[in-house]
């Protein structure tokens, strides 16, 4: 059963998903790592890492892509990008050993403009934040200029349909047909492989990318 909220607690949630902020961000940040934690299991299995990777998670929000991250590159670097100044300093506390010895980097950037050499990732995965990037051109292309020749990135977004049927999905959500997301990652330079997961119910995509031939570029030092 599902118990209807007022419109100006739907609206809060919708703008916190966006942008966690404050106390509440920090409930939403718990809710966002309890939720999402198979999708991005499966985002980070989906880079095939060998653990001594530079990857990154771009919108962490609670940092559940962060640690399963850490995991999987036990002798790399870890980067966390993320614009919400409370999720990186939830990420500062919660991963401080990791900040401390460099293994993970926090940045407080946008999608839109990484704060990351070319070609110097190997892995990144980005889930549930295209909805809040309202020209998703500019990001991808950011996308695609920070992956390594060899390297591989996941987006992960749910299934349109069923997002728009959610009462949380308010004005500052954008929803695209998951075609056009393929449609623009392919502009951007990027071959995509959908894979699809479905828990309770809802198709929830991976679109993996990786770099098309003819687009490679120097690997670069961050
Ligand atoms: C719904 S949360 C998803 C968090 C996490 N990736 C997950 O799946 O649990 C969306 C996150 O994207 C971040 N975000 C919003 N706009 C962004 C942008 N332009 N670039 C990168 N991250 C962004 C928000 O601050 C928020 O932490």
């Amino acid at each position: 059963m599902r118990i209807p909220l007022p419109d100006a607690a739907l609206r809060m949630l919708s703008r916190q998903l966006g942008g966690p902020t404050g106390p509440v961000g920090a409930l939403v940040a718990r809710m966002l790592n309890k939720g999402n934690r198979p999708a991005i299991a499966a985002a980070v299995e989906a880079l095939d890492l060998q653990g001594d990777e530079t990857v990154a998670d771009i919108g962490f929000g609670g940092g559940v892509g962060l640690e399963l991250l850490l995991a999987a590159a036990p002798n790399g670097q870890v980067h966390g990008v993320e614009p919400s100044s409370d999720m990186l300093a939830r990420a500062r506390r919660g991963f401080s050993e990791a900040v401390a010895s460099g293994r993970l980097v926090l940045h407080q950037a946008s999608m839109s403009s990484l704060p990351v050499a070319d070609a110097a990732l190997d892995g990144w995965i980005s889930l549930n934040t295209i909805y809040f990037i309202a020209d998703v051109e500019p990001a991808f292309a950011e996308l695609a200029r920070v992956l390594a020749p060899d390297g591989r990135g996941v987006i992960g977004i749910a299934d349109p349909d069923w997002m728009a049927s959610q009462p949380f999905i308010k004005d500052n959500f954008t929803l695209r047909p998951v075609t056009d997301v393929v449609g623009a990652l392919q502009q951007a330079g990027l071959a995509v492989e959908r894979r699809e997961l479905s828990r309770h119910g809802i198709t929830y995509n991976l679109l993996v990318c990786t770099r098309r031939p003819g687009q490679e570029s120097e690997r670069a030092g961050l």
